[in-house]
């Protein structure tokens, strides 16, 4: 089939749009690598090791959950081209979110950003040398036995340790604990903490199970300090359950966590009640056998004015991809039809990571009533899927880690008319601001209603 000229005339315009952007691109990052000119060699203990210290030890050093620790040169030596593999492909740090689609911005930011992940590529492709030693950083201190939150007013613990067997295979238990509140208290912060057998722990979560049925799930990892004037609701008579994922280790391990809550005085309201849900109705989800890329779309319109504080896809062993969109209630300048924004995505979800991805309070999504959120899943039900072991099998909704989901928690308040509207106009007020204090460096803004701050992939900001 021979192309007409006019197809060939549109291909050129296509490939020129390519180059320029490509040449933008390379002149971008030409000049965030200058420094490296004036010193070509990029060493273990003068660029590798403070990348590694604060993006990678938490979980790799001696009695943390990850298989090797990353702290001397010769423990990270052999892992060189490993480690080059996982960060170029983004899949370490565990953190998953695009960031060149949607908002940058996070509280929990786990990821690298393109400059770390070139200086590691240099690094190894120079055949990863140590370096002079007199370089090489303090060793980074890890804080595992104290409240980041300051000392609870409130502990709950597993009631019994967990024996995890060694070489055993993975387990997921979920363990309920009544901590004996008997007063309704509004949470300030909540931290919950390994005590005991932190090697085996590959992911802990806690949901509060509320007298009445209801349940909020909470976030997961780090010490979670509520702003002023917001908290979460805890009942009395709530329970805490634990959700631990647990990876066996070489050795039999005993193993507790303790969540720790600190509240606002007795009798005080705050004014933003933070609420986790479940969203997507997922119950129709058909992936049938052997079949890649299959799409599935969930939606929640919302009734009040709503401001996200974070999202948490949840999807199974067959999911791959999720994008969160708000499809606001007010018609597009450009076209006929209504504005769109995307909100996140995952580019590539691992059922073995379950994050909860926290906005930055000046990025948290401020979204009008009437809008829609929309969630696009999408699933690799093929033998290409390294965690399908029955390609065969139709898979549809279900409980079961070998059903799947098509859902996303999200945390957020419920914001009155006029709070939304004050809240809007603060947020585009702060937006200005950065942008006159300094063009060059201010984010892309997007200066519509939703106030999604678009941050390009060369200015990826914690
Ligand atoms: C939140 C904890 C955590 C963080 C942070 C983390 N890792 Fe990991 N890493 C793990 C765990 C757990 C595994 C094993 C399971 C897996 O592969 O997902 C792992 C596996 C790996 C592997 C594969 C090991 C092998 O056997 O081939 C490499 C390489 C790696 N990590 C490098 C890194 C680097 C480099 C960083 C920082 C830039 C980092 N990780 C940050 C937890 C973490």
């Amino acid at each position: 089939m021979t192309a007409t000229l006019k197809d060939r005339a549109l291909n050129r315009v296509f490939v020129t749009l390519l180059t320029l952007t490509a040449v933008a691109l390379a002149s971008g990052s030409l000049a965030a690598q200058t420094p490296a000119i004036a010193s070509p060699e990029v060493t273990f203990t003068k660029e590798v090791a403070p990348i590694l210290q604060q993006h990678c030890q938490e979980c790799h050093r001696p009695n943390a959950i990850a298989p090797m620790s990353l702290q001397t040169f010769e423990e990270v030596r052999p892992f060189a081209k490993a480690i080059k593999e996982r960060t170029s492909a983004r899949m370490m740090p565990p953190w998953f979110i695009d960031p060149n689609v949607g908002i940058n911005k996070f509280k929990n930011y786990g990821g690298l950003t393109d400059d770390e992940i070139a200086t590691i590529a240099k690094w190894v492709d120079a055949g990863a040398p140590r370096g002079n030693p007199a370089d090489m950083p303090p060793p980074a201190k890890f804080d595992d036995d104290i409240w980041h939150i300051g000392t609870p007013e409130l502990v709950a613990a597993m009631p019994a340790d967990l024996a995890v067997t060694a070489n055993g295979p993975d387990m997921w238990r979920n363990i309920v604990v009544d901590p004996g509140l008997t007063e309704d208290r509004y949470i300030k912060a909540v931290e919950i903490k390994p005590t005991k057998g932190r090697r085996v722990i590959h992911h802990m979560g806690t949901t509060l199970l509320y007298p009445d049925g209801g349940s909020a799930t909470m976030q997961s990892k780090n010490a979670n300090i509520f702003e002023d004037g917001s908290g979460r609701l805890m009942k009395a008579g709530t329970k805490v359950v634990f959700q631990l994922h647990v990876h066996p280790y070489r050795e039999d391990t005993s193993t507790n966590v303790e969540i720790g809550f600190k509240f606002y005085p007795k009798g005080y309201v705050p004014k933003y009640v933070a609420q986790t849900e479940l969203m997507g109705d997922d119950h129709e989800l058909d992936l049938p056998a052997n079949s890649d890329n299959v799409r599935y779309d969930s939606y929640k319109i919302l009734t009040v004015p709503t401001r996200i504080l974070a999202y948490a896809p949840h999807m199974h062993t067959r999911a791959k991809a999720q994008c969160l969109e708000a499809i606001l209630p007010e018609k597009s300048e450009q076209r006929d039809g209504n504005k769109v924004e995307t909100l996140s995505c995952i580019n590539h979800f691992d059922f073995n990571w379950m994050m909860v991805y926290e906005y930055a309070t000046d990025a948290q999504p401020l979204l009008p009533v009437g809008t829609v959120l929309h969630l696009i899943n999408w699933y690799n039900n093929t033998g290409s899927n390294r965690l399908n072991n029955d390609p065969d099998n139709w898979i549809g909704y279900g409980q079961r880690s070998i059903d799947d989901m098509a859902m996303a928690w999200m945390t957020f308040y419920n914001l009155s008319q006029k709070d939304f509207e004050q809240q809007v106009a603060e947020r585009k007020a702060k937006l200005k601001e950065m942008e006159s204090s300094s063009r060059s460096d201010a984010p892309n803004v997007a200066a519509s209603r939703a106030e999604v701050p678009k941050v390009t992939a060369s200015k990826v900001t914690q």
